[in-house]
C-alpha cells in the first residue's frame, strides 16, 4: 500500500496513511521521515505497538534522549529507561506512574532549557479519557513567516533565555531551586529565529513563556515583546488540535512547533508512552 499524507490543519501537521509502524520498509520510513521534515507534526492512527516496537520506530530517527527531568524526576516503565510515561494514573502506593498529572500543560517546546534540545518527541496513546486531554500544536514556521514587521524589527537577531525551572504542568523540576527571576534561573540561550536544519526555513523559537527573557532589553521591554510574540504565534490559524484515539502515534519536531495539553477529569485515566530523539545539533540562527 502506498504511503499518502493528508493535512491536519492549514499551518502544521499531516496524517500519514498506509503505514504499519511494526513492519515498515526503508522506502516507507523515508516517506514518513520526509512528511515529518516537511510538516513538523505527523499522526499515524490505528497502530498496535508495544514498548519494543515504539523504541524500534523511534531509533530509526536517531539516538534517543533520556526522559526529561519532571516533577518526580524521570519515570519509565520497568526495563525501558528510554521510554517515558505521561500519565495521571496512580500506582498501588498512590504515586503517579508518569508525569504531568491531569491539569493543563501550557504551551512549550520540549527541553529548550538545554544547549542541545531534542529534535523530536513522540507520544503513543495507550489509554485516553472520554473527553479532554487534547494536545494542541502550533506551527512556528508559519508563525515566523507571518511575523508582523514591527515585531520582526524589535526582535532583530536577539536571543531568548529558556527557563529550566518549571515544566509545562507548572511543576518545579526535581532538584531545582524555585525562582521567578530569569537571570537567576537555570536555562539556555537560543536565537529567537532559527534556521531549520532539514528544510532551511525560519522558525520562531520561544520555548516557554514563564521566566523567559529577550537578550539586551529591559525586563519590561522583554516582557512586552514576549507578550506580543506569544499572542501572534498562538492565533488559531497556526494551530492544530489533536483529539486522541487509542493507537494514535503523534510525533513532533521540537524546533518548529510548540504544544500544549488541555486538562481532563482527574478521575479518568490517560496513559501515553513517549520517546524523545536526541538533538542533532545546537539551534542555529536564521539571520546570516
Ligand atoms: C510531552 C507533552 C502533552 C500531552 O509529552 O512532552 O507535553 O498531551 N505532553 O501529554
Ligand atoms: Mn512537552
Amino acid at each position: 500500500m502506498a504511503v499518502t499524507v493528508r493535512p491536519l490543519s492549514a499551518a502544521v501537521g499531516v496524517e500519514v496513511l498506509g503505514v504499519d509502524l511494526k513492519r515498515m520498509s526503508e522506502a516507507e520510513f523515508r516517506a514518513v521521515e520526509r512528511a515529518w521534515y516537511e510538516h513538523s507534526v505527523i499522526l499515524l492512527r490505528n497502530q498496535q505497538l508495544d514498548d519494543n516496537h515504539l523504541l524500534a520506530f523511534s531509533r530509526r530517527f536517531g539516538e534517543l534522549d533520556p526522559p526529561p527531568n519532571q516533577e518526580r524526576g524521570r519515570i519509565s516503565p520497568p526495563g525501558y529507561p528510554d521510554i517515558y510515561v505521561v500519565s495521571n494514573v496512580l500506582d498501588r502506593n498512590g504515586d503517579p506512574i508518569g508525569a504531568l498529572g491531569n491539569g493543563e500543560a501550557v504551551w512549550h517546546t520540549d527541553m529548550s532549557y538545554l544547549e542541545m534540545p531534542p529534535d523530536a518527541s513522540m507520544l503513543y496513546a495507550l489509554e485516553i479519557p472520554p473527553s479532554g486531554g487534547n494536545t494542541w500544536f502550533c506551527g512556528m514556521q508559519a508563525a515566523a513567516a507571518a511575523l508582523p514587521d514591527d515585531l520582526r524589527r524589535r526582535l532583530g537577531t536577539r536571543r531568548v533565555k529558556h527557563d529550566g525551572t518549571y515544566n509545562s504542568g507548572g511543576y518545579l523540576r526535581k532538584g531545582v531551586t524555585p525562582t521567578d527571576d530569569p537571570m537567576k534561573a537555570p536555562g539556555a540561550w537560543h536565537p529567537a529565529i532559527l534556521k531549520h536544519p532539514a528544510n532551511g526555513r525560519p522558525t520562531l523559537y520561544l520555548g516557554r513563556r514563564r521566566n523567559s527573557y529577550i537578550e539586551g532589553l529591559s525586563r519590561a521591554e522583554s516582557d512586552a515583546l514576549l507578550e506580543a510574540l506569544w499572542a501572534h504565534c498562538t492565533q488559531p490559524q497556526f494551530l492544530y488540535e489533536h483529539v486522541w484515539r487509542l493507537g494514535d502515534l503523534v510525533m513532533w519536531d521540537n524546533r518548529s512547533t510548540m504544544h500544549r495539553r488541555d486538562p481532563f477529569d482527574g478521575a479518568a485515566r490517560r496513559i501515553m508512552h513517549r520517546t524523545q530523539i536526541k538533538g542533532s545539533g545546537k539551534p542555529i540562527a536564521y539571520a546570516a
